[in-house]
């Protein structure tokens, strides 16, 4: 029997591939896909494989160098979107407890904010900041003018964020008060208020050829700016000139604040860097004569061990200024905390659905308090498919590899077709260093008649297209996402 190429594979033998890729490469900055040559193709096949006469990578690269649509479809395929409403609370406790009390301060005369999310996927960080920002002024938030940008290179992810309409998926791990406060229910999605997006715009615009700062754009001045999990994608070189951009975007004494994943040694010393547990913000220094030696440079992010102990108090700022507030004297502006702190679901996990109440704790990071959830509930449904795999995935984010393997395979025992449960063997595979490929393959395979919208069994919300992107990586950026 004779098996036929994927026709995914017919590009990588064109000639013109390498070239092809280069150019997207460096025209989107996606070094990521420098080592992926079978990621591209798959994604050049999705998009331009489909007609009846397929065009050669020549021919396509100089349709995209000429046509814009062509282009924005490709970019639509090769970019990966994960990202959720408060998205790594830590860092949206730093903002609250550091970063908008400074910022609030120095601006109260002119009551204006300019925030820029670089790279804001669906809108869910920007939102998110608003939220905050709202939170936080209470009733002063109507003398302020605050303008909340959000960017992006994906236009189908723009136009989500401007519907401001939203699967659970991205709002795991909201605080309930915040969902009921600021979204209303439209059948399985979740809308914004008007009143919650007011001062949220988006826009157009790639980080690798759109220049910046830009003035007339609109894109320089700014008092924040938030680039979280984009430049990982990036090669070094680019993102060492990326800080510099952030760093001349930013008005004197504003801030930036990148993922915990980001690399941070040197790449940003022209800032002062601020430590914070659980998130490093650079801030650009406010005058020329000013130290731009970085104030504390510890590893980061400290290795969680396995059972550490979690995190449970909002983050004390290592750095001493009087400039910042500090939980002993804080900011006139700043209300009563209203995000969770991480230990708050575990103070009173939801009892009616213990299952999900296992994966909702795990989600705020509660990872003791989930295992125990989910062992709870396989005490009395041992042969629970579903809870196996939860167990295995909780153990899998504790670095419990072998556990977690073990929960895993337990699961696919009960139940073969689990594609989620699948796509963590290979994680756990990969994590002890054998080759996750047949996983990844099993995973893919599952779902291959599934409708890209469709929701992934056990993914909380999550779609076919999301975990195919999430197939897509390697179990490391997986996991910094
Ligand atoms: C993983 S998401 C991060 C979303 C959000 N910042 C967060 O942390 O939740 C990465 C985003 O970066 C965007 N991106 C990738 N390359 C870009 C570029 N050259 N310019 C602008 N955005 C880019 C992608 O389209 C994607 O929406």
């Amino acid at each position: 029997m004779i098996i036929a190429a994927p026709k995914s594979q017919e590009w990588l033998s064109d000639p013109q591939f390498l070239p092809l890729k280069d150019w997207i490469i460096q025209r989107t900055g996606l070094s990521y896909y420098s080592s992926r040559e079978t990621e591209f193709a798959a994604a050049l096949e999705r998009v331009f494989g489909q007609g009846k006469s397929r065009p050669s990578a020549g021919v396509l690269l100089s349709r995209i160098q000429s046509n814009a649509s062509d282009l924005d479809a490709l970019v639509e395929e090769l970019t990966i979107g994960e990202t959720f409403f408060f998205r790594h609370l830590e860092m949206f406790q730093a903002l609250q407890s550091a970063v908008f009390p400074d910022i609030l301060q120095r601006k109260a005369a002119s009551k204006t904010l300019r925030i820029w999310s670089a790279g804001c996927s669906i809108g869910a960080e920007p939102y998110s900041i608003a939220i905050l920002l709202r939170e936080m002024l209470g009733m002063q938030f109507k003398d302020w003018s605050i303008q909340i940008l959000g960017t992006d290179i994906n236009r189908r992810f723009l136009r989500v964020a401007q519907a401001g309409a939203y699967d659970p998926w991205a709002l795991r791990g909201m605080p309930p008060q915040i969902l009921h406060h600021c979204f209303t229910q439209e059948g399985n999605k979740w809308r914004l208020t008007d009143r919650c997006r007011s001062g949220v715009t988006f826009r157009s615009h790639n980080l690798a050829s759109d220049p910046f700062p830009n003035s007339p754009e609109g894109l320089a001045a700014f008092d924040l700016i938030i680039c979280r999990n984009v430049m990982i994608y990036f090669d070094q070189a680019f993102i060492q000139k990326l800080a510099h951009q952030f760093h001349d975007s930013l008005s004197p004494g504003g801030w930036l604040a990148v993922g915990h994943a980001e690399p941070h040694t040197n790449t940003f010393r022209m800032f002062r860097t601020v430590n914070t547990k659980g998130a490093i913000l650079y801030q650009r220094p406010t005058g020329g004569s000013e130290i731009l030696e970085s104030i504390s440079t510890p590893a980061y992010p400290p290795p969680r061990t396995a059972w550490a102990p979690l995190p449970v108090t909002l983050p004390a700022l290592e750095v001493a200024s009087d400039r910042f507030s500090t939980p002993e004297s804080p900011s006139p502006f700043l209300s009563e905390s209203f995000l969770p702190k991480p230990d708050a679901a575990a103070e009173s996990p939801p009892q009616s659905y213990p299952l999900e109440a296992a994966m909702q704790l795990a989600d705020r990071g509660a990872l003791l308090e989930a295992l125990q959830a989910c062992d709870t509930f396989l005490l009395n449904e041992p042969l629970s498919a579903a809870g196996h795999c939860c167990h295995g995935m909780i153990l899998y984010q504790l670095s419990e590899w072998v556990a977690a393997e073990r929960s895993i395979r337990r699961s696919l025992y009960l139940k073969r077709d689990l594609a989620l449960a699948h796509y963590y063997l290979g994680l756990v595979q990969e994590r002890q260093g054998h080759n996750a490929k047949k996983h990844y393959q099993n995973a893919l395979d599952l779902l291959l008649d599934a409708q890209a919208d469709d929701l992934v069994p056990l993914g909380q919300g999550l779609t076919v297209r999301e975990f195919r992107s999430l197939l897509a990586m390697p179990e490391t950026l997986a996991e910094a996402r």
